[in-house]
């Protein structure tokens, strides 16, 4: 088996490789003609191998390069493909909101399931998404890679944003045996919300250790909004917790300045990314390969 890394997921992809124990790892060439078309190309040899390759599609180079090395490794004679994406971006669009639009999700999904015998993913935008890939799909959560971090400072409470996040902080609550609640969020436009407190909180705030949990941070205007709120209840510490750090334009200064620390996954490279997720992907992959019949 080999892990093989897209240029938007280098760094995971190699921490994927560490977790599936030390298996080789490629890095595939890359570079544009002149006419500004991509080309790549994978070394060594695939011939009945089993790959892992892994590849976030945060914009439409990456879904390009991602396309093209599935069948740059289908073309090198690979027994099992298992396509990593560990943000799936143009997720947002997974239904049709105005006439004339496409699912684009749906479509991605179809598109990189195509040449894939499985599709591995974190914290997806909708579970559609997940059923949209016609191969076997699996997700992972970003939730026990932050727990893990989480794990050695002293925490008092966890904070989702919004109800949709419920579940991410009631789950990271129990892997840290600490309390959890979720903010009432009402958005005004992309990049300002209105949160309000819930009617009820499981502690008093005064001087607490508290995080916030989100699956992506974009503009930022959710966890400032939810910062700025916890410090008027006057909190002693604020960490801000994201699977997904996209941290558009100048979000993660303004982060910076309302809280105390920011942690994200290494879905996507970022200054905050200080938790891995390529023990969870890698548990998945593993059993993945197990369940296999034999050949
Ligand atoms: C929303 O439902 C998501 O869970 C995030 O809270 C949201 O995408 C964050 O976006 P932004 O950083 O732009 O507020």
């Amino acid at each position: 088996m080999q892990v093989i890394a897209g240029t938007a997921s280098t760094a995971l992809a190699e921490r994927i490789s560490r977790e599936l124990g030390n298996i080789p790892f490629g890095m595939p060439f890359t570079k544009r003609f002149p006419d500004g078309e991509l080309y790549v190309r994978i070394g060594g040899q695939l011939q009945g191998d089993d790959v892992v390759l892994v590849q976030s599609t945060r914009n439409d180079q990456d879904i390009l390069e991602l396309l093209m090395l599935e069948d740059a490794v289908r073309q090198s004679g690979a027994r099992r493909l298992i396509v990593v994406v560990p943000y799936f971006g143009y997720a947002r669009q997974d239904r049709v909101f105005f006439p004339g639009e496409p699912v684009t999700a749906k479509a991605l999904a179809q598109h990189i399931a195509l040449q894939a015998d499985a599709v591995v993913s974190v914290d997806l935008h909708s579970v559609e998404t997940l059923h949209a890939f016609t191969k076997p799909a699996y997700e992972a959560s970003g939730i026990p890679a932050l727990a893990r971090l989480l794990r050695q400072r002293p925490v008092d409470l966890l904070v989702s944003p919004d109800k949709g996040g419920t579940d991410r902080a009631r789950r990271m609550g129990q892997l840290l045996d600490r309390p959890w609640m979720a903010l009432e969020k009402r958005r005004i436009d992309s990049e300002h919300v209105e949160l309000e407190l819930p009617s009820s909180v499981p502690v008093g705030l005064e001087d607490k250790h508290v995080v916030i949990v989100d699956d992506v941070i974009s503009t930022g205007g959710t966890i400032v909004g939810a910062a700025r709120l916890l410090a008027k209840g006057r909190v002693g510490a604020i960490t801000a917790a994201c699977t997904h750090g996209l941290f558009l334009r100048d979000a993660f200064e303004r982060i910076k300045a309302v809280t105390d620390e920011i942690y994200s996954t290494d879905t996507l490279s970022n200054p905050a990314e200080k938790a891995s997720v390529a023990p969870d992907i890698a548990q998945i992959v593993k059993r993945y390969l197990a369940e296999l019949p034999a050949a």
